[in-house]
């Protein structure tokens, strides 16, 4: 079958129309004329793979990546940067439409379009490392990610090394992040293994990294057991020139240096006012913000990120929350008067209890940095009666992916 591409889906997938029905062609670019053959069909749409193309965009080129045909990883290697940002915006612009916004949006590159993830999780069958294929549960071994750091790759390189010499029984994944000391390297277990020290027999084999072992379904929740199995030490994290307690299991920006245009972006708007750091993580951000402001609420509900918050909190104008912001924040909001509240939520978005706190504690500002616009763009239509947009920057924090971080500047309409 052979269709033309005249659009980008919000999931970075060309959009083509066979007989009047929409067809998702992954990997293509608006302009190309491709043959494809249906790999699902639905009542609504149905998703092509590329055969071939038949004409092709001037902004495509050779993917870096032999994975890329594959992997459910990376959206844009097969155009330049410029064009991606390009579709980045286009795309953001179209899901704002439809919450009414026709405004500018601003686009903050990355330094870097390959090598910027700190962290990354690969899967593990057998004695493979890999990922999963687009939208499927699919297993996709690889030798090589382009995304991740210097640093993670030679740790990459050291754990295929070691399952293929001693394989890990049981384990369904592996974590590497980036610390100030080395590497960290954690094997998520699914299931809890009474005597894991069998398992961390040969571990010397890491040499200086330090590796732990996580029994648990994810490795964020606070009902996962967490041990340090060979050369576990406290492990720091320097940000923005603040060094802080960190700990394997908590949420962190992958990209330093859009990260730091991030805080950077929050920090220039929210000078001298009393604010609420909503799902703050480690705390890196509501430390900054207590240099800044008059007062800062960190609302974070992880304990060991609350912990490490707590570690770095040493001025007298944070309180750092360990809870729900939806319970937390309403008992705020009943005792002071907040100018403004810096929302980070995860994939997920807001509680919708969290967004009705904001309405009717009338929140003058509010920064809404989201990873995911399709909650974002639900929760903005819900605080829309009350709340316009006042600015939309993206901040390219995942460049190859159709992945971006976006921060919304939004204020509170004036009372009729
Ligand atoms: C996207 S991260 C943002 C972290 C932080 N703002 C930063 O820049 O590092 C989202 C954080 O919200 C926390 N979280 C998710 N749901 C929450 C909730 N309902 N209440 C409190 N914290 C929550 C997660 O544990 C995670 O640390």
């Amino acid at each position: 079958m052979e269709t033309k591409i005249f659009d980008i889906s919000y999931e970075g997938a060309g959009v083509g129309q066979i007989d009047g029905k929409i067809v998702f062609v992954p990997k293509t670019l608006p302009g190309e004329e491709v043959e494809i053959c249906l790999t699902k069909q639905t009542n609504s749409f149905d998703i092509g793979k590329v055969e071939k193309i038949l004409s092709e965009s001037p902004h495509r080129t050779e993917s870096v990546c032999p994975y890329f045909a594959e992997c459910g990883g990376c959206d844009f290697l097969h155009c330049d940067y410029e064009y991606e940002k390009e579709l980045k915006i286009k795309i953001l612009k179209s899901e704002l439409a439809k919450v009414g916004f026709q405004g500018k949006i601003e686009f903050q590159p990355s330094d870097k379009r390959f090598s910027y993830r700190n962290k990354v999780k690969f899967e593990i069958r057998g004695n493979k490392l890999g990922f999963f294929k687009a939208k499927s549960n699919e297993f996709l071994e690889i030798k090589k990610c382009f995304l991740a750091s210097e640093k993670i790759e030679n740790a990459f390189k050291v754990v295929r090394e070691f399952l293929q010499k001693f394989g890990m029984k049981g384990a369904k994944s592996v974590y590497i992040k980036e610390f100030d000391e080395n590497v960290a390297i954690c094997f998520l277990f699914d299931k809890n293994i009474k005597n894991w020290q069998k398992l961390a027999q040969n571990l010397s084999f890491f040499g200086n990294f330090s590796v732990f072992f996580a029994f648990g379904k994810i490795l964020e929740s606070d009902k996962t057991q967490i041990v340090g199995a060979y050369n576990s030490q406290i492990l720091h994290t320097t940000f923005m020139g603040v060094t802080a307690k960190s700990s394997i299991s908590a949420f962190n920006q992958i990209n330093d240096f859009v990260a730091e245009k991030l805080y950077d972006f929050v920090l220039e708007n929210v000078k001298g006012k009393r604010v609420v750091n909503a799902y703050s993580g480690q705390g890196l951000l509501t430390f900054l913000l207590s240099k800044e402001c008059k007062f800062v609420y960190g609302i974070e509900y992880q304990k060991s990120a609350h912990d490490s918050a707590e570690n770095l909190a040493n001025a007298g104008n944070v309180k750092n929350i360990c809870g729900k912001v939806e319970e937390k924040l309403p008992q705020i909001l009943s005792t002071d008067e907040i100018s403004a509240i810096v929302l980070d939520p995860a994939r997920e978005g807001c509680d919708k209890a969290v967004l009705q706190s904001i309405i009717s504690g009338k929140i003058p500002q509010v920064f809404y940095v989201s990873c995911n616009f399709s909650s974002l763009t639900r929760d903005i239509a819900f605080l829309r009666d009350f709340y316009e947009i006042e600015s939309v920057k993206i901040f390219d924090m995942f460049p190859c992916t159709a992945n971006m971080e976006t921060a919304c500047i939004l204020r509170r309409k004036s009372e009729i």
